[in-house]
């Protein structure tokens, strides 16, 4: 049923691309306009009124202030012009933190709040700060506490929205490390990233391989390289037509998909409080195979209201090329942009070859779109694997991880048996 569902919604967006060049092509839309945008200003009174869980609408720094946990917000400019906000939440212990701070990187669609939505309890970053570590969360340019730029503004500028994870990977990642280095005096890092924040750090370190000496551990839940395998049947549908789906948003104004606030957002935000199992649920299972009522329903209401914090059209194409491609390669911008960006015809491989920092990944048998068998591929090409820990459980899927209650039993002590050992 979904399957037909998804090639329906496919057929429509071709039919309109072609309506769009035939019918419409006496008025050629003027692609140096204005970005369309369908932000919705948010109303804190109203959803107060209208009864939502509280944390859903709080920022990083509030929720962190609420659940007692002294932060901090601060900003960093990458090399090309992007100002991204990193939150700090301080260590929270008796004795000064003797270990690497830990950055974190989220994944696709998420920021920097997926690390603690979860609660003061079982919230990844309350939970590492309570262990005495310095936590430094990232956030890559286009979500919403990084749409700034030097030159460019998010929601008029096309330019802005001109990159893929290669850049979160070469550009955001590095200027994050750097950063926090900086202000620590540390000579290292440990990683935790999830998703897509894991497929940046595969870009960092073989781009960059200097970035390898930096990091003493790095710990992949839920790790994005190769997409050969994936069973995300949403994914596999849109990857076939993300080109064309790319080329007709951007010829009607569109480069950023599923953003904060935006109508799509605002609408799950909305449905989540009242049936999150039913639409949020059923949304991620289709996604990622999320098994619903795994995670707490009232988490889900709560994540929604963060998470949807935008992709740009031309990640999501990146990502459909890696579907298509079977490959784990830089985006392919067609023979005569290739020959301009990087001097070759086709685009290169990522070479993981050139990842020899220490990296555990954190499979799941359920995790559609982080599939097994990909998973597997990855080992094979990770130089400095220590460990593939599968969760021993079979309904755990790709944001479990993140928000489900079993965390406590299924993955901290693994996280922190290797934390504790590099450190
Ligand atoms: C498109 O719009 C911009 C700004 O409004 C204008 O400067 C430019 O000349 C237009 N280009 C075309 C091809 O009409
Ligand atoms: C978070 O919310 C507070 C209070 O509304 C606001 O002052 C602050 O600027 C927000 N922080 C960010 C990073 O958006
Ligand atoms: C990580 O840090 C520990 C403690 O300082 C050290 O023994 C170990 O060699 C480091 N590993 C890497 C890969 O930097
Ligand atoms: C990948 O990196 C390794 C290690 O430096 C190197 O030996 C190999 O030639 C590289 N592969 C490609 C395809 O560039």
């Amino acid at each position: 049923m979904y399957h037909l569902l998804c090639v329906k919604i496919i057929l429509t967006i071709l039919f309109l691309k072609i309506c769009h060049k035939n019918v419409f092509s006496l008025h050629p839309i003027n692609r140096t306009e204005k970005l369309i945008s369908y932000t919705i200003p948010e109303k804190r009174g109203l959803k107060k009124a209208f009864g939502y869980d509280e944390d859903t609408y709080l920022n990083f720094t509030e929720l962190t202030t609420k659940y007692n946990y002294p932060s901090e917000e601060h900003t960093v400019t990458t090399e090309d012009g992007y100002i991204l906000t990193i939150f700090r939440i301080l260590a929270k212990c008796n004795a000064p933190s003797r270990h690497y701070p830990v950055l974190l990187m989220h994944g696709v669609l998420d920021s920097s709040d997926g690390w603690i939505i979860a609660g003061s309890e079982i919230g990844i970053g309350f939970v590492l700060a309570r262990n005495c570590y310095d936590v430094w969360a990232a956030n890559h340019r286009g979500n919403s506490y990084s749409r700034k730029h030097v030159r460019f503004d998010a929601n008029i500028d096309p330019e802005y929205w001109d990159y893929t994870f290669d850049e979160h990977g070469n550009y955001d990642l590095p200027a994050t490390v750097d950063y926090v280095l900086q202000n620590t005096g540390k000579a290292k890092i440990n990683f935790v990233g999830h998703s897509q924040g894991t497929t940046n750090f595969y870009v960092m370190n073989s781009l960059k391989p200097q970035y390898n000496e930096m990091i003493n551990l790095s710990i992949h839940l839920a790790p994005v390289a190769w997409l050969k395998n994936t069973e995300s049947i949403i994914s596999i549908i849109a990857a076939q037509g993300s080109g064309l789906i790319k080329q007709f948003l951007s010829d009607i104004g569109i480069r950023e998909f599923l953003g904060k606030n935006h109508i799509i957002h605002v609408a799950f935000e909305a449905l989540c409080q009242l049936v999150p199992d039913e639409i949020c649920g059923t949304m991620l299972a289709l996604t990622v195979g999320y098994v619903q009522g795994t995670i707490n329903p009232k988490r889900i209401s709560v994540v929604f209201g963060h998470v949807l914090n935008g992709v740009s059209i031309k990640n999501a194409d990146h990502f459909g090329q890696l579907i298509r491609s079977g490959k784990f390669q830089r985006y392919d911008e067609g023979i005569s942009g290739n020959l301009k960006r990087y001097g070759r015809q086709h685009p290169a491989n990522y070479n993981l070859s050139l990842v020899t920092a220490p990296v555990v990944l954190v499979s799941a048998k359920s995790d559609w779109l982080s599939s097994v068998k990909d998973v597997k591929i990855l080992c094979s090409k990770l130089p400095n694997l220590l460990e593939n820990y599968e969760i021993p459980l079979a309904y755990w899927s790709h944001h479990n991880h993140l928000w489900d209650d079993n965390i406590k039993e299924y993955l901290f002590p693994k996280m922190f048996e290797y934390l504790n050992k590099y450190n």
